[in-house]
């Protein structure tokens, strides 16, 4: 069994495709957080003040429900998860995913995909969500990055 795991959440399939890159390059489990109710593109319209996705990033205190959880995650020595930058942070599902999970004595690097944001505070809000866990910066990784360049963020994180 592997010891590292790939979790991702993505709205339109950008991150994805880097999390299944991600996976295969650490060799790696993959694991989709999924939503219950999944995103519409009406939900995902940041110009609108009344979109569902606004509105749950407005709320800090906002997790919405996981459609599966993971069943366990005690086996993980590393913990990718990857999201979507939504208003320069992570959308709120990942502090459902965080808090559904013990990752403490673990580490945990979030990864993300954006339009030009990168991660910013992104770490330091996720933290919370996870204690005990060894909390890397991450990384927004290029929706076009390769799979060498996939690699060479991994080697650079000299992960055990
Ligand atoms: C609600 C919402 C908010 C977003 N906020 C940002 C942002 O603050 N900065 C940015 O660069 N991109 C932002 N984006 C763009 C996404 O981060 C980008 O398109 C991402 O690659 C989508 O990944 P996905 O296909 O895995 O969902 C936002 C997109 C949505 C839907």
């Amino acid at each position: 069994m592997s010891k590292t795991l790939v979790a991702y959440f993505s709205a339109s399939g950008v991150t994805a495709k880097l999390a299944k890159t991600l996976a295969k390059v650490t060799n790696a489990d993959l694991f989709e957080i999924k939503p219950v109710t999944p995103y519409t593109a009406k939900d995902l319209d940041w110009m609108d003040k009344k979109s569902r996705s606004t509105i749950e990033m407005q709320d800090k205190a906002s997790r919405p429900e996981m459609a599966e959880k993971l069943s366990s995650c005690a086996q993980y020595d590393t913990v990718f998860v990857g999201f979507p930058i939504w208003w320069y942070e992570a959308p709120r599902i990942i502090e459902t995913f965080l808090e559904s999970c013990d990752l403490s004595g673990k580490t945990f690097v979030p990864f993300g995909t954006s339009g030009g944001s990168s991660m910013g505070k992104t770490a330091q809000i996720l933290a919370p969500s996870c204690p005990g866990a060894k909390v890397l910066s991450g990384k927004v990784l290029r929706a076009s990055s390769s799979e060498a360049d996939v690699k060479a963020w991994v080697d650079s994180l000299h992960l055990a």
